[in-house]
């Protein structure tokens, strides 16, 4: 478990995101069809919210309001919500369960699922340059999600994830697509976090540091997960990444090493902040330290 402080911080900025997502949603009975119900059902499902926490948190610690970091924040949730969603689809990873509740695919068909990660993709857009309008930093925040979730981010690391199944487990290409299909959003959530509070270079770079190490020890302790973790803690179906010859960091190097490459980058991501004063710092050196030791 989070440190007390980390726990309830997390549950705070949950809270602050969840009722911000709440606003910029259609209400559920918006037609046509089912899609506003699918949007929101797989967007309020109970994820962790990992990703605003880090908009948020690096927002903060840039020296704004956590306010100014709330458009960031929603629009990383959506764009992370819909790569669930397609992520699950039979054309991808076919997976039933997801948040612990059935797959978007599973509820609502999979034309409706393919359109209701299409819609919420859309609206992390949207809900950006919105902000923009008012706030000078949105055309950067608009690029720098587009970066880290198109094709020389997130989507080129599920390609390589995709493609890596018909492949031996190889540690530079486990290396490739932990780096694209997950680093590269949560790395962009910090640097989102800093960009909203218009600070400066120097805690741009510590940001990409930062959230790059998070983001690779976050998949690397998911793909632990897949292999020790349980269905009920999870929301998800374990065992799914050897069944399907998926590359993790477990196939490469086992268990054992896994565990210890995570350790140390768990220490090396603390440390890109061991210097830096504040509670916003401390919390994410907590963060990394609880990503670490997660059990869903
Ligand atoms: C799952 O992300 C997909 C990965 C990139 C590993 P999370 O584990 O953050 O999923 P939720 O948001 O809590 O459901
Ligand atoms: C997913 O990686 C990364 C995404 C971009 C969604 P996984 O396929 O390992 O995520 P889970 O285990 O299904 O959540
Ligand atoms: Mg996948
Ligand atoms: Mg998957
Ligand atoms: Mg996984």
């Amino acid at each position: 478990l989070a440190p007390v402080d980390l726990q309830s911080r997390l549950k705070e900025l949950t809270t602050l995101t969840d009722r911000a997502l709440d606003e910029l949603l259609p209400p559920a009975e918006t037609g046509p069809g089912r899609l506003s119900e699918a949007m929101r059902y797989s967007v309020f499902a109970g994820g962790k919210r990992l990703r605003p926490a880090l908009v948020l948190l690096w927002t903060e610690l840039a020296g704004a309001p956590i306010q100014a970091g709330l458009p960031a924040a929603c629009a990383v949730e959506l764009v992370h919500t819909y790569s669930l969603i397609h992520d699950d689809l039979p054309a991808m990873d076919n997976d039933d369960f997801r948040r612990g509740v059935p797959t978007s695919h599973k509820k609502f068909g999979e034309a409706m699922a393919i359109l209701a990660g299409d819609a919420l993709l859309t609206l992390a857009f949207e809900v950006l340059v919105r902000d923009g309008l008012r706030n000078s930093c949105g055309a950067r925040l608009v690029e720098e999600l587009a970066l880290a979730s198109g094709a020389r981010g997130m989507v080129a690391g599920q390609v390589a994830d995709i493609d890596g199944e018909k492949q031996p487990p190889q540690r530079n290409l486990v290396e490739f697509i932990h780096r694209h299909k997950t680093a590269a959003l949560i790395a962009g959530s910090c640097r989102m976090g800093v960009i909203s509070a218009k600070a400066g270079s120097r805690v741009l770079d510590m940001a990409s540091d930062y959230g790059t190490k998070l983001g690779v020890l976050f998949q690397m302790t998911d793909d632990l997960l897949d292999q020790v973790g349980t269905a009920e803690e999870l929301g998800k179906t374990p065992g799914k990444d050897a069944e399907q010859g998926k590359q993790t960091w477990p196939a490469v190097v086992g268990l054992d090493k896994t565990r210890e490459e995570a350790r140390t980058l768990a220490d090396e991501t603390q440390n890109i902040l061991a210097d830096v004063a504040g509670e916003p710092a401390r919390l994410l050196r907590d963060l990394a330290a609880f990503v670490l030791t997660r059990e869903k």
